[in-house]
C-alpha cells in the first residue's frame, strides 16, 4: 500500500493477487478469496477511524477482494457501513470493479417491526439504506441475515430476487439458516432463477455444528458455497487467551465474547491445540484457519482483525503442508465441539 501526497490518495499493490488463493464458489462462476474480511467488531464509533481504513486498504492489498458487511454491524447499527463507504469514497473507489462487497439484511436493528425479519418490506428497506451508506449503487453479495420463521419463505425469497432483478445486488445468499430450510429457499431461489451463492455459518474447531447437522452435505447437494464465520472462535483458537485476558482483546470489551468462558477446561483444549500447531511450525491462529480451510464445501473464510498484522500473520496460513491423518485425528481429540461457546 502506498499513499500519495498529505495522505490522501492510495495505490492498491501491484503484487495483491499474489498472495492469497482463490476459490470457486460452490457450482456458480464467482471466486472468493480464501479469506474474507468481515466488519463485524472494531469498525462503529468505538475505534479509531484511521486504523479502521488502515486494516480495510491493508486487506485490499494481501489480495482480500470481498468485505462482508451488514445493516447491524457497529455500534451503532448502520456504522460500520457507513465507515466502509467512507474508505469506499476515499480509496477504494477505482477499484469498485476488483471488490465483492456484501451486506445483510434481517436481524433486528430497532424495535420497529420493520427493522428485522425477513418480510418483503424489512429487507428491501434495508438494502436501499445500506447502499446509501455504502455509497455504491449495488452489492455483489446480499444476504438474509437469519432465518424468520414466522414470515412465510416464499416472501423473503420474492425480496431477494427483487434486489437482483432491479440491480441492487449480484448474488444472493443466507445465513444461520439449518439445512432443511436452506434446501426449500435454494430450491425456490432455482426456480426463480436467481441461485443461492453462498451460506454463511459459523464453524471452527470449537463449533462444529455445520459438520455435525448436514450443512456441508446440503451446499454439495444444492450447489452453494459456504463461508465460515468466526473461524477462530472470535479469537479463541489463537494463544493469546492461554496466561489471561490481554488488554483491549474482544474478551474484554465485546458483549459477544464473554470472559466467563476462558475457564480451565478451555484453557487445557487450547493449549493442548497450541502445542500441535508449534509442532507443524504454524500459530494456533494459522491452523485454525487452514483446518477449516482444508473442507472443499468452504469456499472462504470470513475473518475479523484489530491491527494489519492480526491480518498479515493470518493470511500466511495457507503457507504449511497439508494436515496428515495423525495431526487431524490429535486436533479431533482436544478439538471438542462448545468449547468457549455461549449459544
Ligand atoms: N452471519 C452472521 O451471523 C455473523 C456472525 C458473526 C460474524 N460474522 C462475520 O464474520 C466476520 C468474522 O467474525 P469474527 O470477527 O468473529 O472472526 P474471527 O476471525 O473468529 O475473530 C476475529 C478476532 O479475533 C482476534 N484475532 C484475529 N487474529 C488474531 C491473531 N492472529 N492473534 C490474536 N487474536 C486475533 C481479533 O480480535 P481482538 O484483537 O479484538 O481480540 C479479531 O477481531 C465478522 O466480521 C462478520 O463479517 C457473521
Amino acid at each position: 500500500m502506498s499513499y500519495g501526497p498529505f495522505d490522501r490518495t492510495y495505490t492498491a499493490a501491484e503484487d495483491r493477487y499474489e498472495k492469497v488463493p482463490y476459490r470457486r464458489t460452490g457450482a456458480s462462476g464467482l471466486d472468493l478469496p480464501a479469506f474474507s474480511f468481515g466488519l463485524w467488531q472494531k469498525f462503529g464509533t468505538d475505534y479509531a477511524f484511521a486504523t479502521q481504513r488502515e486494516i480495510i486498504l491493508h486487506a485490499f492489498d494481501l489480495g482480500i477482494t470481498h468485505f462482508d458487511n451488514a445493516d447491524r454491524y457497529g455500534p451503532p447499527h448502520r456504522a460500520a457501513q457507513h465507515n466502509f463507504g467512507r474508505v469506499l469514497a476515499k480509496d477504494l473507489a477505482p477499484y469498485r470493479d476488483e471488490i465483492v462487497l456484501s451486506t445483510k439484511a434481517g436481524n433486528a436493528i430497532g424495535p420497529s417491526p420493520y427493522l428485522r425479519g425477513g418480510s418483503r418490506k424489512s429487507i428491501l428497506n434495508s438494502l436501499e439504506h445500506s447502499l446509501r451508506d455504502l455509497g455504491t449503487d449495488y452489492v455483489d453479495i446480499f444476504y438474509h441475515h437469519s432465518p424468520d420463521l414466522d414470515t412465510p419463505l416464499e416472501e423473503t425469497v420474492g425480496a431477494l430476487v427483487s434486489a437482483v432483478q432491479q440491480g441492487k445486488a449480484l448474488y444472493v445468499g443466507i445465513s444461520n439458516y439449518l439445512p432443511d430450510r436452506t434446501h426449500e429457499i435454494a430450491e425456490q431461489l432455482r426456480a426463480a432463477g436467481v441461485p443461492l451463492l453462498i451460506h454463511q455459518a459459523r464453524y471452527s474447531i470449537y463449533d462444529r455444528r455445520p459438520e455435525q447437522n448436514g450443512l456441508l452435505d446440503t451446499a454439495t447437494q444444492d450447489g452453494f458455497g459456504v463461508i465460515v464465520y468466526s473461524p477462530l472462535a472470535q479469537g479463541l483458537l489463537t494463544d493469546k487467551y492461554l496466561e489471561t485476558i490481554p488488554e483491549g482483546a474482544r474478551a474484554q470489551n465485546s458483549t459477544f465474547l464473554s470472559p466467563d468462558v476462558i475457564d480451565e477446561t478451555y484453557r487445557q483444549r487450547t493449549a493442548e491445540l497450541n502445542k500441535i500447531a508449534a509442532a507443524r511450525g504454524q500459530s494456533l491462529a494459522q491452523l485454525a484457519l487452514q483446518w477449516v480451510l482444508r473442507r472443499p464445501e468452504v469456499t472462504s473464510a470470513l475473518i475479523g482483525a484489530s491491527s494489519v498484522a492480526q491480518l498479515d500473520h493470518n493470511t500466511a496460513a495457507l503457507d504449511f503442508p497439508d494436515f496428515t491423518a495423525e495431526e487431524l485425528a490429535l486436533i479431533e481429540e482436544h478439538g471438542v465441539h462448545g468449547t468457549g461457546l455461549k449459544l
